[in-house]
């Protein structure tokens, strides 16, 4: 089985379909935590608070700083970016006790992402390979010294990060979340990592750091450089920050392996080997896989373009203050919509969190300049200034195609898993990429790419919404069905991510 073994991807996203998984109970007693606890290693708290950016988030979730300068992230904005991006930002009682709700959204709630650095020496912290603990606001550190040549190698020397003084690296502790969604949590994996990715992004940007995103990278190499159980814990994505000229010297050492004591998340565990079958027929395993998806930037293909057409009616969020929130604003204030109000919101509203969200992602599978794996459908419930419908965006003509005219509450209502948020929201986004094209040019591995690029884009959705004052929530979907209401126009796609967004019903504060 090798990354060009396609058959495994269409195996693991048609056995993840709804309808179609098992029935499944959830045993409350055995719930996994929504952290990894370290059992031995000594915590290095890190300072809570530092000056705010106080630029507004539309910009934030769009735009990213240059490259070519010299920035060398200290410890205190490292620290902010961790807290943006993956800290604790509220919390609320329930009958089984607390639940601690986290800067970006995730599935269930459980929290199964991970973040790691790979440090030079920076002011405030000692060059090393470290684990952050949301739970304690601390770092673990792992390994002493600068390792970030095994990840300059693990990458094939990926430029982004070879010059990167900081390298932050996600993980997905399987069983964390697969508790509850059994395998479709391996798709959790990339739609989690994404929205924490949507964060960290717009917070460096805010700060004025380089940021990219790397996916292509010797699996086992990082893997091993964390020193993570493979069978219930791997690495995402790597996320370079900051740029410096210093040179790095080449890692040649063979790395040692470590295994530190770590709590059990349950009682037991069940495992899925449907998640780790796609995950390893999605692993690079040399370095000419590496270099070979370095090499093979994605052109994407506008959709056919024949319909009425809308042109977004964008507003920078720099002219327009009132309304819009920083980014640390709308972080903080950011939830999952539990009720959406039947009311509209504004075709400006939309088209601002639109346009906004779906600029491109700086990421290694993308070419410098306007490629995307994935397309935006739309299904319009009540957006003043626009009819009732099902739309397709086009980027490069920055315009919403009218598919067909029609109030389509109800079916929203059911492409959503026949729940009431994407039936009452004003507006549902589906991502959707063509798979085909996608594993053709990258091989299973496109597969994470491609619901990676959906979650980050998600995310940003959700920043964009709350920036405005709207609400938003991310959902789970009928896969077939999405495709076929939107068909002829989606033939042959497969749908990555859902958010529904809209005015959410006011409730009693967490
Ligand atoms: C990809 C994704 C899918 C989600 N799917 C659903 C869903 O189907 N139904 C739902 O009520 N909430 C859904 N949520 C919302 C989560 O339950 C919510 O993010 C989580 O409880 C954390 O709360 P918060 O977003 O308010 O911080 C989803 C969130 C994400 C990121």
């Amino acid at each position: 089985m090798t990354n060009r073994t396609i058959e495994e991807t269409w195996k693991y996203h048609n056995k993840t379909k709804h309808p179609g998984m098992p029935p499944h109970y959830l045993d409350w007693s055995n719930q996994p935590i929504p952290f990894k606890i370290y059992e031995t290693l000594e915590p290095i708290k890190i300072p809570p608070d530092s000056p705010p950016s106080n630029v507004l988030t539309l910009t934030a979730i769009s735009e990213s700083a240059t490259k070519d300068v010299e920035c060398l992230p200290d410890l205190k904005t490292l620290a902010r970016l961790l807290y943006l991006s993956a800290g604790i930002t509220k919390k609320a009682n329930y009958p089984g006790g607390e639940i601690y709700f986290r800067a970006a959204a995730c599935t269930g709630a459980l929290y199964h992402i991970d973040l790691y650095l790979v440090t030079k020496h920076i002011e405030g912290l000692d060059a090393g390979v470290y684990h952050f603990g949301p739970h304690d606001f601390s770092l673990r550190v792992l390994r002493k010294g600068d390792y970030r040549g095994a990840i300059i190698n693990a990458t094939g020397q990926e430029p982004t990060i070879a010059t990167a003084p900081i390298t932050i690296i996600t993980t997905s502790t399987f069983w964390r979340n697969s508790w509850k969604y059994q395998s479709r949590a391996y798709r959790h994996t990339f739609w989690d990592s994404g929205t924490i990715l949507a964060n960290l992004l717009a917070a460096a940007s805010a700060y004025n750091i380089p940021a990219a995103i790397v996916t292509g990278f010797l699996d086992s190499a990082i893997n091993n450089l964390l020193g993570l159980d493979t069978n219930r814990e791997v690495s995402v994505c790597l996320v370079p920050l900051g740029n410096t000229k210093e040179p790095v010297k080449a890692e040649s050492d063979e790395i040692e392996s470590i295994n530190y004591e770590t709590m059990p998340p349950s009682r037991s565990e069940i495992d899925y080997p449907l998640i780790r079958s796609m995950h390893l027929a999605s692993s690079l395993t040399s370095e000419e896989e590496v270099r070979e998806w370095r090499m093979g930037a994605f052109e994407s293909r506008q959709p056919e373009c024949t319909g009425r057409l809308f042109t977004l009616e964008v507003q920078a969020d720099k002219n327009n203050g009132q309304i819009s929130k920083t980014i640390e604003e709308t972080i903080l204030k950011r939830g999952s919509t539990r009720q959406f109000a039947r009311t509209p919101i504004t075709f400006k509203e939309l088209s601002n969190t639109l346009y906004y969200s779906a600029r491109q992602v700086p990421a290694d599978f993308l070419p410098p300049k306007g490629s995307t794996l994935n397309d935006i459908y739309l299904i319009a419930n009540d957006v003043e200034g626009i009819p009732k419908g099902a739309y397709c965006y086009h980027r490069d003509i920055n315009a919403l195609e009218l598919l067909k005219e029609g109030d389509f509450r109800d079916e929203a209502g059911h492409l959503g898993l026949g729940q009431d948020i994407p039936a009452d929201a004003s507006i549902d986004v589906f991502l959707l990429t063509d798979l085909n094209r996608v594993l053709e040019k990258f091989g299973n591995r496109g597969y994470r790419a491609a619901e990676l690029e959906a979650g980050i884009i998600g995310g940003r959705l959700y920043l964009g919404a709350y920036s405005q004052g709207l609400g938003a929530s991310g959902l789970t979907f009928f896969d077939d069905d999405v495709i076929r209401f939107f068909s002829p126009h989606a033939n042959g796609k497969s749908v990555m991510f859902l958010v529904a967004l809209g005015k959410s019903v006011k409730r009693k504060s967490r």
